[in-house]
This record gives C-alpha cells, structure tokens and sequence, in this order.
C-alpha cells in the first residue's frame, strides 16, 4: 500500500517502504491512532531511569562494544558544541556521504578526499575509530558514470576505485562497507541480486571481485556487507533475509574475505513486527557462519507518530530500548553506529519528513544537542548488554 503523503521516487527507492498507514494524534494524552503498534509503544510508565554519569562511548566500551555515529564535517565545524556532544558520546566516526563515489568523484579522472580526509583526521586526533561506507552501492552512482564504463572497462573501474580509496586509509579504517544493499528479492533474479550497472557489466561475481580488491588494499581492515530492511518480521524483510544469508553462504564458500554482516537498522516506529525470536534466530545463523555483526546505521522513523514531542520521544526511546535489548543479546554484535547523532543533522528531515511538518526526533541527541529518552534507552541497552 502506497504511504499517504507523496514520497518522492528517490524516497521510496531508499526506503523500499510499503505499508505506511494510518496517522497518530494524542487527545487528552491518549493516543488514538488507527496503527496499534503506535498505541502500544505510548506507555507513560514506562522507566527510562539511566544509572551513573557515563556517556554511550564509556557504557558500550565497558561491555566490549563500540558506539559511534554518521556525521559530515561542516556539522562539526558550524558547531562547537555538536562537536563537544560527539566527542563525548562517540567512540567512532563514519561519513555519512563523504567515502561515496557521488561526492569522491567529481569526474572519472578526479578524487576528491578533503571531506573524508577531514574526519580520518578528527578521528586520528581524538583517538576515535574510523569507518567507511561505502565502496560499491546501485544508489551512488556518479552522474558521469554511464558515458564512461562499459562491459570492457568496469572490473578495471571498479577495482582501480577500490584500491585507490581504500589504500589512501589502509591500516587506518576500522571497517568497511565493501558493498551496500546487493539483494532484492523482488528483481525476480533466482539470486536475488538488485539491479546495479556493476551487475550489467560484470554479473553476480562483482561482489566478491569488490571484497577481494578491498582486501587486497587493506589487509587491516574488516570488511562488512552491510544490507538494509532485514529487521522485523514482515514478508518483505523475511525475504531480504533469507537472501542475505543464502549470499553470506556462498561469498564465504568461494573463500571470499567477508569478515562481518551491517545490519542498517533503519527502524520503523509504526511497524509492529519486531518478532525478537525471529531476529535472534537471524543473528545467531549469521554468527554462526564465523561473522561479526554491526549496527551500522541505526535510527527511527517517528513519520507515523503523535505530533507531541514527549509522546513521541517516548515512543521512539522504546523502539530504541526494545531492538538493542535483542540485538544486543547476540555477542557477534560488536558495534551500533546511529545515523547521525542529532535531530539538526538527520537524513529523515529530507527524505522522510513529518506530514504535520513538524520537526523529525529520531535520535539520540535533540536539535539543540540535548539528551532525549531516545539517549537514556542507548544508554541503557548498553548497560544490560552482556560483556564481549
Ligand atoms: O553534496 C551535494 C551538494 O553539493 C548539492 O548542492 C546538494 C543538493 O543536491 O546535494 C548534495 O549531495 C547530497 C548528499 O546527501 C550530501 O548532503 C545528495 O543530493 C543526497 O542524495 C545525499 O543523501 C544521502 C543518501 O544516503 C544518498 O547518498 C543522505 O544524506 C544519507 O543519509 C543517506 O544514507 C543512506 C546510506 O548511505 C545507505 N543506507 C541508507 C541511508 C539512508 O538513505
């Protein structure tokens, strides 16, 4: 079912979302909307009490875990005290766009590093983990691209980018995200490959061929295959992740140097299908090939809730409590990355904004830097995490 407000086509390619429905208003601090997943996430009982003064790095590091976030650099440098709020709260950085080939390749003969290289620096300086994201993704392809690659050239293309950007960091990066969301099950390919010029050039093997290069060119690093709308226990995510790890399985039976599976975590308040069973039983089988598994773009989408902020925060801080206290529960589970750290700099503000237009608070930190109860459920995931 198409959501009720018009997303733009890009929208929905990034989100794939079905199912938006209905819209949520408190009356009387009641909420009464036609979704029974927004009904049932208002609690007002429910305790977000956080023990001690820590901050999410220190909580996540004292269980063997690492916290960090998205983030660009004119975020920092418009803004002392976002840079403040990062420092404290983040024990690793990754770039939001800056490592994507649409903002390092201006032309096919021309990188341009000073972003990346900016925030590798930041990192450097204050003793944070850096990562990257990503070196092959059907959604980030330069607009130059198809006058210059063809069947003849793309392995060199391919492999030559591959190299050249993750040489410039070797040694440097914790991980990668060698390729981005390579599954659909709805392509109607028996491998269930989603549609990517790399595909139509090179066909299934430019996955591996993509691994084989990173690791070539950085022998350090752990190369993630990071995918997205695995999450809850709906048929279209069932199906992605059957086809997640029916991949998995057949990139490690070639030998391919995979190291750990990126689970984005793009989370959806109105959706009431988080089945922890299920999700426990996703991660265990994806641990069980020998994998890590990161958190690695972890954020919630409060479109379908009350235009009240502190109706919605809570609810939101319950989506957050509730996934980490599962995930967390799988020790292959080493890192949560959320998709920006403040409501001022989120991606949902353009690509998912609120039919009300009230301001979007899907993360931890609000507008102006503040903890909100979304912090305090981090928080506290953390703390009930059993220790790596
Ligand atoms: O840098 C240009 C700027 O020069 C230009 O003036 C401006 C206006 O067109 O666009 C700027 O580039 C934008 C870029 O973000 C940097 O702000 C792109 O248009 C815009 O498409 C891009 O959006 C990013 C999107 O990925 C596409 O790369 C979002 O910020 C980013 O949050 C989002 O992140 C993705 C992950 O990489 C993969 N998983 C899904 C996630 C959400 O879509």
């Amino acid at each position: 079912m198409l959501p009720k407000f018009p997303l733009s086509r890009r929208q929905i390619l990034f989100l794939g979302l079905s199912g938006l429905a209905g819209s949520a208003a408190v009356t009387a601090g009641k909420v009464v909307n036609t979704n029974s997943q927004v009904q049932a996430l208002y609690n007002p009982q429910r305790d977000f009490k956080v023990v001690g003064q820590n901050s999410l790095k220190q909580r996540a590091a004292s269980k063997g875990i690492i916290y960090g976030a998205a983030v660009e650099p004119e975020f920092f440098q418009s803004n002392t005290p976002f840079r403040a709020s990062f420092l404290k709260d983040c024990g690793m950085i990754v770039p939001e766009n800056s490592l994507k080939w649409t903002q390092l390749r201006p032309a096919p003969e021309r990188y341009d590093f000073a972003k990346a290289d900016w925030l590798a620096a930041f990192a450097r300086a204050h003793g944070m983990l850096y990562r990257g994201h990503t070196l092959v993704w059907h959604n980030d392809i330069p607009v130059w691209f198809k006058e210059v690659v063809n069947r003849q050239n793309a392995e060199k293309v391919l492999v030559d980018h591959i190299t050249t950007v993750s040489k410039r960091y070797a040694g440097k990066m914790h991980s990668w995200d060698v390729v981005n969301e390579a599954i659909d099950p709805e392509s109607g390919r028996s491998d269930a490959l989603q549609t990517s010029p790399w595909l139509d050039f090179l066909g299934p093997d430019y996955i591996e061929l993509a691994f084989r290069a990173t690791a070539a060119a950085d022998p350090k690093a752990m190369l993630v295959y990071n995918e997205t709308w695995i999450e809850y226990d709906i048929p279209k995510h069932e199906a992605r992740r059957k086809a997640t790890l029916k991949l998995l399985e057949n990139l490690l039976k070639k030998g391919t140097p995979i190291h750990a599976l990126g689970i984005q975590s793009h989370l959806m308040a109105h959706e009431k299908g988080l089945n922890p069973k299920k999700l426990r039983a996703f991660l265990s089988n994806v641990a069980s090939l020998g994998l890590k598994i990161l958190i690695t773009e972890l954020d919630v989408i409060d479109q379908q809730l009350p235009a009240d902020s502190a109706v919605r925060d809570r609810m939101v801080a319950s989506v957050y409590e509730d996934y980490l206290s599962v995930v967390l529960d799988e020790k292959a589970v080493i890192a949560v990355l959320t998709w920006g750290l403040s409501d001022r700099y989120t991606w949902h503000a353009s690509f998912l904004p609120r039919s009300d237009g009230k301001p979007v608070r899907p993360l931890p930190l609000d507008f102006n830097f503040q903890r909100k109860l979304a912090w305090n459920a981090i928080a506290r995931a953390f703390d009930q995490a059993r220790k790596r």
